[in-house]
């Protein structure tokens, strides 16, 4: 193994008797990071649009293939951000299948959410249903590239422009994903990306909002430090939304090892596909045809010819110390503050509400190690060679 895919595997990290989380970060070796923290030592800029700051949106840009994008603290100020930045309001339509972030930006803008169910396939808002949906308060589109899965943008698009509809993608996921041609996150007006320590790319917390132009990018960057376009004029009633120098340097950092950590997710999401093809009641999800994925998650749905339901399954897993996630369940329009909203009712997200119930997201990062893996996938496999309860 080449040494620096051996930092990627990192495997004499992880015990392999201890937990196995659905995730772990990556991080890369921290020698390489104390030449960085010096810097910001010497220079004591700490924040502010710093060296660090500067350069990472320019080696993202180049990296991810897009032309602007604009630094943030995390990805739910992005999101709340990038709303305000297109002065969304009213109405706007968006999926129950995510992470609570995804409606509560709306809430923090006084957006009412209008849930609209997902494609059984690719589990992403499902388009054909967007237009029954909309009303005269509708204002934009909020889908998420879930699980990093490209959604439907030329469908999303197309409603969007008959209607005068902002799109605004949810792209926490999707770092990194392109389409045949082109970054899956240059679609829609805005993208918004998240670097939580449970993504591909992390720095520690932090987001971003991949923007069209610079005019755009300049008044996301007014939004994102207050308002402030000088030391005296206040332009807008903006937010503390700057990322630090310090998560700024991790990222350039992390950009140097990202692809490494990637490919070695793609070789851990063949192993799952390969051992669990012909495990009965387990169902992989497909990526779509030409696109290269991140392989940010790899979630599987157990259907009703598995002995075990998924909640069973779940705490089996758990037993032996292997902890999944069951992204996303409860669903976003079954938590109070929506459960009331008319959108909201399960009879209009049948879909939604079947998935939530199936879905488990298996351990997935690079340092993942063989041993474990497989016994993962012979204990998902095994099970579904016995008799149901
Ligand atoms: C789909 C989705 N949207 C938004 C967020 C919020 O991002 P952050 O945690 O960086 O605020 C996350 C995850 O953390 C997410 O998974």
């Amino acid at each position: 193994m080449a040494n620096d895919a051996r930092k990627i595997a990192n495997e004499k990290e992880v015990e392999s008797n201890g937990p196995i989380y659905v995730t772990q970060p990556y991080l890369p070796p921290l020698e390489e990071f104390i030449p960085y923290l010096a810097k910001i030592w010497e220079t004591k800029q700490l924040t502010n649009s710093g060296p660090y700051h500067r350069e990472l949106e320019k080696r993202l840009c180049e990296f991810l293939g897009v032309e602007h994008i604009a630094l943030f603290t995390n990805g739910t100020i992005a999101l709340v951000t990038a709303l305000q930045a297109l002065r969304v309001t009213g109405e706007v339509i968006t999926t129950p299948y995510s992470f609570v972030a995804t409606a509560h930006s709306l809430l923090w803008n006084g957006i009412k959410p209008v849930f609209v169910d997902i494609d059984p396939d690719t589990l992403n808002l499902d388009p054909r249903r967007i237009e029954g949906a909309i009303t005269p308060q509708t204002t934009a589109i909020l889908p998420v590239h879930c699980y990093g899965r490209r959604c439907d943008v030329d469908a999303i698009q197309a409603i969007a422009d008959i209607y005068n509809l902002k799109v605004i993608y949810d792209a926490a996921h999707a770092f990194g994903v392109r389409d045949p041609t082109r970054s899956l996150l240059s679609f829609g007006d805005l993208s918004v990306l998240s670097f939580h320590a449970t993504k591909v790319f992390t720095t520690f917390e932090g987001g971003a909002i991949v923007c069209p132009d610079a005019k755009t990018k300049q008044r996301i960057d007014h939004l994102k430090n207050f308002g402030f376009v000088d030391e005296v004029t206040v332009v807008a009633p903006g937010i503390n939304g700057k990322m630090s120098e310090w998560n700024a340097a991790l990222g350039l950092l992390q950009l140097k090892y990202v692809d490494q950590a990637i490919a070695r997710r793609k070789k851990i999401d063949a192993v799952y596909r390969q051992q669990l093809k012909d495990a009965r009641g387990i169902r992989c999800l497909r990526y779509s045809d030409g696109a290269s994925p991140n392989y940010a998650y790899f979630p599987i749905l157990v259907e009703s010819e598995y002995p075990l339901s998924r909640d069973d399954l779940y705490r089996e897993l758990k037993n032996q110390n292997i902890h999944p996630r069951r992204y996303f369940y409860p669903l976003i329009s079954d938590f109070p503050m929506y459960r009331g909203l008319p959108s909201a009712h399960r009879d209009n997200l049948p879909i939604a509400s079947r998935i939530a119930n199936q879905v488990l997201c298996l351990p997935m990062y690079p340092a993942l190690r063989e041993a474990d893996l497989e016994r993962i996938v012979t204990l998902v496999a095994r099970r579904s060679r016995t008799k149901k309860k």
